[in-house]
């Protein structure tokens, strides 16, 4: 059994896939420990690989804003991404780097025990649902694999792009509160 610190620490001398050769910063994840509520995205984008931190470009700020939504903040929940290095040219991680990656976020839902797991986007949908995982169609469906609730979303960055997303994923939000309400 490794600590969190322990596998960060791993995590930031990684060269298990190409994407270390880019990087400016591992994104590990931050946030509470003790989190009953993680949120999965993709990978770091510019910002986030920049800064080392995980939703901080404009797709984070809107995702910082879902989250006080539902009254809560970022500090309450954990945050982190399927890949911990940025895809250039924020491409879709390979299969291959995110079957490498994913070591990683093993550890950190193992250590950290959320009672919920919010998928954001199809990438992370995919990764954590079932390879046959559609954002149109299971968006807004609980999954329960182990002790975990797990719901996927739109990503913030789908959302900015289209609006007709803003709505379906304030529900799915609001049944994340009601979840989180319910098991807390
Ligand atoms: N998009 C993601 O999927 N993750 C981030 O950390 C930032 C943008």
């Amino acid at each position: 059994m490794y600590t969190l610190e322990e596998v960060k620490n791993y995590c930031k001398l990684c060269q298990k896939c190409d994407l270390y050769k880019n990087r400016t910063n591992v994104v590990f994840g931050e946030g509470n420990v003790k989190a009953d509520i993680m949120f999965i995205g993709e990978g770091p984008g510019y910002n986030e690989d920049i800064q080392g931190r995980p939703f901080v470009g404009v797709a984070g700020q809107l995702l910082t804003k879902m989250i006080k939504a539902i009254n809560l903040d970022r500090k309450d929940v954990y945050i982190t991404n399927i890949v911990k290095c940025r895809p250039p040219n924020n491409r879709n991680p390979f299969e291959k780097e995110s079957e490498k990656c994913i070591e990683y976020l093993r550890w950190q839902v193992k250590l950290i025990n959320p009672k919920i797991i919010v998928c954001l986007g199809a990438v992370s949908g995919r990764n954590i649902i079932s390879p046959n995982f559609r954002v149109t169609m299971d968006r807004g469906k609980w999954f329960k694999k182990g002790t975990f609730n797990i719901i996927a979303t739109f990503h913030p960055a789908a959302i900015l792009r289209d609006k007709s997303k803003k709505k379906p994923a304030w529900d799915d939000f609001k049944s994340i509160k009601a979840k989180y309400n319910e098991l807390t």
